[in-house]
């Protein structure tokens, strides 16, 4: 293979550059990335924030659930992923279970940082995690937090399901938010909210929020890579748009992505819940 040409120089997406993004009311463009070639692809189309996702576990390892993925998958795909990027900010999944105590979460953390190149870990939840949370942060770890649908639950919760419909759930999750955003998380990832769930949340931090299937008014998108580019059987989720489907080519395809979330043109009302 010949390596595709540098990308042109653009200052490098920071942890605190995320909240100036929010402050600003630029969108945040997030995409997954598992390998050293698509990440490259990202990186050329401008994307600001690439995370190494669980989903990895099911998207490329072929697994039912996230739940199989272990430390060593993640700091192996970050430092594939690393070495595709120049400027986007690269943040590691904290797998399932590695968070079961404050110094394990550390301690994989660390691996990710170190090993991996990542610059931010993200966690699922709130409650409990929020003490692992805040002692990350306390050791220089930045922290994305990950609420709403979290995939690591899916046994409790009974499958990949909407979350924070009911009442008591609305409010449970908008207390959580601020909760990590106290505790220290520099961002927060939504997902599978109802859009004016997702946007009362927005507006009550001072962090950016992520969405993946919660609606237009959060500070950025995320989607999984895999879905962005149609591959995948089974029913897709409302929130997915196949944007090869347009796009003409891969590049296209995260191109017009990233326009589209730039524009505020994705997600439209048909991707989100209500
Ligand atoms: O694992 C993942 O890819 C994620 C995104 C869907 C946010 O957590």
């Amino acid at each position: 293979m010949y390596a595709a040409e540098a990308p042109p120089p653009r200052p490098a997406t920071t942890v605190p550059g995320l909240a100036r993004l929010k402050r600003e009311g630029q969108p945040i463009v997030a995409l997954t990335a598992y390998d050293a070639s698509f990440a490259a692809v990202l990186e050329a189309a401008g994307v600001d924030l690439v995370l190494v996702g669980d989903s990895l576990g099911m998207v490329v390892q072929g697994h039912a659930s996230t739940l199989p993925v272990t430390v060593d998958d993640i700091v192996y795909h970050c430092r594939a992923v690393a070495r595709g990027l120049r400027s986007a900010l690269l943040v590691a999944d904290m797998p399932f279970g590695a968070d079961a105590t404050p110094l394990h979460a550390l301690e994989a953390s660390l691996r990710m940082l170190k090993e991996g190149a990542a610059a931010m870990v993200k966690i699922e939840g709130a409650g409990p995690k929020l003490e692992t949370l805040r002692f990350l942060v306390e050791r220089e770890i930045p922290v994305c937090a990950h609420l709403g649908l979290t995939p690591q639950s899916v046994h409790r919760l009974g499958g990949y399901k909407v979350q924070g419909r009911e009442a008591a759930a609305a409010e449970q999750l908008k207390r959580d938010a601020l909760a990590v955003e106290a505790a220290g998380a520099s961002a927060l990832v939504l997902e599978c909210v109802p859009s004016a769930l997702a946007e009362a949340i927005t507006r009550s931090l001072a962090i950016p929020t992520i969405g993946i299937g919660a609606g237009s008014a959060c500070d950025g998108q995320v989607l999984v890579l895999h879905d962005l580019l149609g591959i995948g059987g089974g029913q897709r989720p409302r929130f997915v748009k196949d944007f090869l489907a347009g796009g003409g080519s891969v590049e296209g395809a995260v191109r017009a992505y990233a326009e589209a979330v730039r524009s505020r043109r994705f997600p439209g009302p048909e991707h989100a819940y209500a």
